[in-house]
């Protein structure tokens, strides 16, 4: 099986608008960005031309969450292949020698019977398909903390937040893209996964 994320050659630091102001901090943030007049104002222009010339960018959704802090239950983002992902965190030596095994994680689950399940929607309008941890099996674990990766969406997820608060830019793509495989070839042939 090809693994569900692919770490990218992506530079991740200066990639805000310094005169955008964050509307959180180390506390519980969700919000979805649909318009380009939005993104113009997070991310520096520059940034999102690089990303838009590639495939264009349909929506850019923020998680902000505190730290320490995990979901039970996985999910499936039903009809979204992938997801680039850029994660800054905490990235100071002496906090994680402090807090040993606390990084964060994202977990990606085989489904055990394959039943039909509901749609469901979050506070943000977002749908999304819910598996409890007794429906699913972990298949593969990766710290992603301070770096841009493509991840799988469309088999279940969950994220487990560790020593610090965890900033999450996720970027959604219009593409036409068959299943994750696609996915991992195309980034591969314009250079921006590692190896
Ligand atoms: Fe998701």
């Amino acid at each position: 099986m090809i693994p569900p994320v692919a770490k990218l050659n992506l530079e991740i630091n200066n990639i805000l608008n310094p005169s955008w102001e964050k509307p959180f901090s180390t506390g519980f943030y969700i919000k979805n960005f649909d318009t380009f007049d939005e993104w113009i104002t997070i991310f520096k222009p520059c940034f999102i031309d690089k990303l838009h010339s590639i495939l264009p960018i349909t929506r850019i959704m923020i998680f902000n969450k505190p730290a320490n802090w995990s979901e039970e239950s996985a999910h499936i983002d039903p009809n979204v292949l992938f997801a680039l992902n850029i994660i800054h965190t905490l990235n100071h030596s002496l906090i994680k020698k402090a807090y040993q095994n606390t990084e964060s994680y994202m977990e990606w689950f085989s489904i055990k019977e394959g039943k039909e399940k509901p749609i469901n929607y979050s506070d943000s309008n977002t749908p999304y398909i819910k598996y409890d941890p007794k429906e699913i099996d972990l298949i593969h674990k990766e710290c992603l903390d301070s770096s841009a990766a493509i991840v799988r969406t469309d088999i279940p997820h969950r994220i487990k937040i560790g020593y610090g608060h965890r900033t999450c830019y996720s970027f959604r793509f219009s593409n036409n893209f068959k299943d994750w495989s696609e996915v991992v070839n195309f980034y591969k042939n314009i250079g921006w996964i590692f190896n």
